[in-house]
């Protein structure tokens, strides 16, 4: 029985490898993968075709993205009052308290901080009261990163444009503040993220801003958004009371109240009868399980339908949420090791490459002594031990790695290092880290 021997089940399955990956033939001419021969044979044509034919879970895919704002916003009435009635006086033409919200991520801010105040502006328009509001995202707005950027992106908003760099700071101020009286009306900035502002800025633009009213006839109120519990009580103390003289906070969602919001959600974004029985129990289960998420249990949904979608399947299952939450999983370490900076690549790769033969036990001395010889081997400089356990500990808040401080007795602390990477997922990254540090 030749055919069951091992060598011809290697050729087999260098074959399928070979089929799957696409490749040359004798004459030099290039085989496409079979998922790809389908495709060509049929020409690209008939495939677009059959793709927009193709029946899909999504009726309107858009209501499952974070940037929609639903109709109605449930169970954040409490917060919703409370900010209402911070911000009213800017309807009798009063300025309103400066108001800082903190909560975790996902648990509607940003959501709740634009719904009502696009409330507040219909209302100010009908009765013709002046007042604009102006939103700054300060994680994603490069126009975030220095003083003088956000004070020209706020004059900028005004319709006074200012170059990017060149002036000194206080003209910049000079010119905002042109801006801002030539219309008199109440202003609320909106400082989204605003801890991300201070960790790349400083606080110094906060103090000034809190400052401003004394010299214009317009008002400004800052309403500052963070997830950083913590954030608040770093900022210098005459800047921490002003920015919030009011404060709200939004505790997480419990499961309930996520599974209310899938539903929501869900009924503008499928066809009916998609969604399997148990499917947003499932998602809101597992978006509870850390602390009430709303935006990861938006995306695990919306994740599953396409996982569903892509199986050709005529229904959400219980199922696609795990391969959805796996895709998430997947994605989101690669995203976090692709854009870290050189020095975390080599840092990653010592940890890794030491992890197999290791078992649990691995210090952070020995990965210190890798991440160095590693450094001489592709000529980089050499961080200090102490930044390299800065780095670690930043690892082991991204979920890359655990560290747990333990104790040597009289030799110290050390930190007990393991890898928290799926393990199908580590040739691929293996292979990013090479390809960066280019060893
Ligand atoms: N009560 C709600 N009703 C409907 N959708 C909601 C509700 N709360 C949150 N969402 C949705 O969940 C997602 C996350 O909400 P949002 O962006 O407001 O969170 P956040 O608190 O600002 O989080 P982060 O701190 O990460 O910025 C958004 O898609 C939002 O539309
Ligand atoms: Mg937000």
């Amino acid at each position: 029985m030749e055919k069951y021997n091992i060598k011809y089940f290697y050729k087999r399955l260098y074959c399928f490898h070979k089929k799957r990956r696409g490749a040359y033939n004798k004459a030099n001419a290039y085989i496409p993968p079979f998922h790809l021969e389908n495709i060509m044979e049929r020409g690209l044509e008939t495939f677009f075709e059959g793709f927009l034919k193709k029946e899909s879970v999504f009726f309107d895919k858009k209501a499952l993205q974070s940037s929609y704002i639903p109709e109605t916003v449930n169970h954040r009435e409490d917060q919703i009052k409370q900010m209402a009635n911070i911000l009213a006086p800017v309807l009798k033409g009063d300025k309103p308290s400066n108001l800082f919200i903190y909560g975790k991520t996902g648990t509607g801010k940003t959501l709740t901080a634009k719904y009502t105040t696009q409330q507040l502006t219909e209302i100010a328009k009908r009765e013709n009261i002046p007042l604009e509001i102006l939103y700054i995202n300060c994680k994603l707005k490069r126009s975030t990163d220095t003083e003088y950027r956000l004070i020209a992106q706020l004059a900028t908003e005004l319709g006074k444009s200012i170059p990017p760099t060149g002036l000194p700071t206080e003209e910049v101020y000079k010119a905002f503040i042109r801006a801002l009286n030539r219309q008199q009306r109440n202003y609320i900035i909106i400082l989204d993220e605003i801890d991300q502002l201070v960790s790349k800025a400083g606080d110094n633009v906060l103090y000034n801003l809190t400052r401003i009213n004394e010299d214009t006839e317009s008002q400004i109120s800052l309403l500052g958004i963070s997830n950083d519990i913590m954030f608040i009580d770093n900022l210098d103390p005459r800047v921490k009371s002003s920015l919030s003289e009011e404060e709200i906070v939004f505790p997480p969602y419990n499961a309930l109240q996520i599974q209310s919001i899938l539903k929501q959600r869900a009924e503008l974004a499928f066809n009916k009868g998609v969604l399997m029985e148990g499917v947003i129990e499932k998602c809101a289960a597992y978006a509870a399980r850390d602390h009430g998420d709303a935006r990861r249990a938006l995306e695990l949904l919306r994740v599953a339908g396409e996982v569903a979608d892509r199986k050709n399947l005529k229904a959400i299952m219980i199922d696609n949420i795990d391969e959805a939450e796996e895709k998430i999983e997947k994605d989101r370490i690669l995203d976090i090791i692709t854009t870290q900076p050189k020095q975390y690549h080599l840092l990653l790769f010592s940890i890794l490459s030491l992890k197999p033969n290791r078992g649990n036990a691995l210090f952070t001395g020995e990965v210190y002594e890798i991440y160095k010889a590693l450094c001489k081997k592709t000529n980089t400089t050499i961080l200090t031990q102490r930044r390299v356990s800065d780095i670690i500990s930043e690892f082991d808040m991204l979920g890359i790695i655990n560290a747990k401080v333990i104790s040597k007795g009289r030799y110290g602390r050390t930190r007990d290092i393991s890898v928290e990477i799926p393990e199908a997922m580590l040739p691929r990254i293996k292979k990013i880290l090479e390809e960066s540090i280019r060893i």
